[in-house]
């Protein structure tokens, strides 16, 4: 974001003189209403007050990697490598450029926007500039891929534990890491594995989205819903979200890899948004109610000819039309 210094100036919402934001930018008043107007081709909502100023209309807030920092338990601070990012592709391909590069401890990368964020299934997700989180880490398990069962499904209640610490009461999950409020779809979780490094050492991507602040988004072909949008009384902080959702799935993943996904699965099911609802499983060859997860994490359906274990990989589960 070009006008990141004056949006800061502004961003307490007050009127603030061309004059004395020329002054704390260090450069002339005909430099200031320049970058107003990029600003608010950035789009930014900035109104001229005549005779006295500017005033930020729009709610910013912006990412700040101390902040960030702050908000993290010491111990996963201490073996963090943080980058905070204006833009970028996709923090998740910004995170396996990190570790080809050599990283030390953790990486993780976090953006303003992405210009090709990636959903699941080849999908695109929307990552306007400024509004929701987009958040990526690099996690090592030992083991072999084996240990990776229910990865995604704990890596759902992580984010679930995080946003509930913040106030956002009832989140759901949508088997098998969908974030849901009510109204839509909360957010997501791709996991992408990076291949095994050396004998049994396997690298996985968590790349985590939450709608913030989103207000619109023509572009989303489902219903959908925002932090922002559904608990209007609160200021949602991007910062504050991010580092719940870093301690939060750090604490987890250190939980699953010592005890596996058996701490996970109660957890799971007490949000499962598909409980008790009729489903339609395997291109619809497969009918029945939803019943929770069994112990690897696969989805049970409990048909008229007995309960079907539909795993992670196969089609998507779907409420019966
Ligand atoms: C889904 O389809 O539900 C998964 C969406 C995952 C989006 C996040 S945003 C941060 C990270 N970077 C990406 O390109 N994708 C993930």
């Amino acid at each position: 974001m070009k006008s990141k210094a004056l949006i800061t100036l502004l961003s307490d919402g007050a009127v603030h003189s061309g004059e004395s934001l020329a002054a704390a930018l260090g450069v002339s008043r005909t430099a200031v209403w320049k970058q107003i107007r990029r600003a608010m081709e950035e789009g930014f909502r900035i109104e001229t007050i005549r005779g006295r100023g500017y005033q930020l209309l729009s709610t910013v807030d912006l990412l700040d990697r101390d902040d960030i920092l702050a908000g993290l338990a010491p111990e996963t601070r201490a073996g963090l490598s943080l980058r905070v990012l204006d833009e970028v592709d996709s923090t998740n391909a910004e995170v396996v450029r990190q570790i080809a590069n050599g990283v030390d401890g953790v990486p993780v990368a976090i953006a303003d926007c992405q210009t090709a964020g990636r959903g699941r299934r080849g999908r695109a997700w929307s990552s306007p500039r400024g509004q929701n989180l987009y958040l990526s880490m690099g996690l090592t398990f030992h083991g072999g891929f084996a240990v990776l069962d229910g990865l995604s499904l704990v890596l759902g209640v992580a984010v679930a534990n995080a946003l509930e610490g913040l106030g956002a009461e009832g989140i759901g999950l949508k088997w098998p890491n969908d974030i849901f409020l009510p109204q839509g779809k909360l957010g997501g979780i791709l996991v992408e594995l990076q291949g095994e490094l050396q004998e049994g050492v396997v690298q996985v991507i968590a790349g985590i989205g939450i709608n913030v602040h989103m207000a619109d988004a023509k572009e989303v072909d489902q219903p959908w819903s925002s932090l922002g949008g559904f608990y209007p009384g609160q200021s949602w902080s991007r910062n504050r979200i991010a580092a719940a959702i870093i301690n939060a799935v750090q604490d987890s993943v250190r939980i699953f890899a010592e005890y596996g996904f058996q701490e996970f699965r109660a957890p799971w099911q007490q949000r499962d948004i598909f409980a008790g609802r009729s489903l339609q499983a395997r291109d619809g060859t497969v009918n029945g109610m939803g019943c929770g997860i069994d112990e690897g994490g696969n989805y049970l359906v409990r048909t008229e000819s007995g309960t079907v274990a539909v795993r992670a990989g196969e089609i998507s589960l779907r409420v019966s039309p």
